[in-house]
C-alpha cells in the first residue's frame, strides 16, 4: 500500500463518492454526505487503499496564504485527516501525515497548519498557537475576529511563527 497523490481537480465522480463516504465514516459533519470537505475544497489530498483497492485513509491539503505581522504567509493547511474505523491503529494517518509533510517541505512551504486535537498532532511536531484569527464576513464587509482553540502549527525551518494577529483569507479549514 503506498499513499497516492491527487491533485483535488482531477477527482473523478467515483472518487468523489469514495471520499464523501470514508469521510462520512469518520465524522459526523452531516455535510459530507454531498461534498468532500467541511468549509473549503483542499487543492491536494494523499490516499491510501487496501489491495483490493477500498478506501481506508484520506488526508487533505490546503495551500493557504495568510496575513500576519511578519507579511503575508503560506501555508499548508491539514484537513479531514481520517482512517475507516476497521483500519485504525496501523500507522495509516503517519504515512499519510508523513508524506503530505514531505511535500510540503519539497514545495518550500515554510509552516504546516490545522485546526485539530494537541494530543494528535503533539507527537507530529505541532505546537498550539494562541493568535488571534480574524476572517472576512463577505455579506457584511469587514473582518471578524475569532478564537480557535485547536489551532496548531508546524515549521519546517528555522523562521519563527508570527505572534499577534492572523488574518485567513477564505474560509476555516
Ligand atoms: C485520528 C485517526 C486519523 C488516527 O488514525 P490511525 O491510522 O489509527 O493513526 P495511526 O495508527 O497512524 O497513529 C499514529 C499515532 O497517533 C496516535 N493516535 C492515533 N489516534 C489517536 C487519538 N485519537 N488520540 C491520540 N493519539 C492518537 C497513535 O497512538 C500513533 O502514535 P505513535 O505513532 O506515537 O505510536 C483516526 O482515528 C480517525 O480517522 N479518527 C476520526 C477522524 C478524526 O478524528 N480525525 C482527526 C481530526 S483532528
Amino acid at each position: 500500500m503506498k499513499p497516492l497523490y491527487i491533485y483535488d481537480p482531477t477527482v473523478s465522480q467515483v472518487l468523489d463518492v469514495e471520499i464523501r463516504e470514508l469521510l462520512c465514516q469518520c465524522f459526523k459533519d452531516a455535510r459530507f454526505r454531498y461534498q468532500r470537505f467541511n468549509y473549503e475544497l483542499p487543492v491536494h489530498r494523499w490516499i491510501l487503499r487496501n489491495g483490493e483497492g477500498k478506501l481506508l485513509a484520506h488526508v487533505g491539503v490546503h495551500d493557504k496564504r495568510l496575513g500576519s505581522e511578519k507579511g503575508e504567509l503560506r501555508v499548508a493547511g491539514l484537513a479531514e485527516v481520517c482512517v475507516h474505523p476497521e483500519a485504525r491503529g496501523n500507522g495509516y494517518m503517519r504515512r499519510l501525515v508523513g508524506e503530505a509533510h514531505r511535500w510540503c517541505r519539497a514545495q518550500g512551504i515554510d509552516f504546516a497548519t490545522l485546526f485539530g486535537k494537541s494530543e494528535i498532532y503533539g507527537r507530529f511536531g505541532y505546537v498550539p498557537q494562541n493568535n488571534q484569527l480574524e476572517l472576512f464576513d463577505v455579506e457584511a464587509g469587514v473582518w471578524k475576529q475569532k478564537s480557535f482553540p485547536h489551532f496548531q502549527v508546524l515549521p519546517f525551518s528555522a523562521q519563527s511563527w508570527p505572534r499577534g494577529l492572523i488574518q485567513l483569507f477564505g474560509p476555516e479549514y
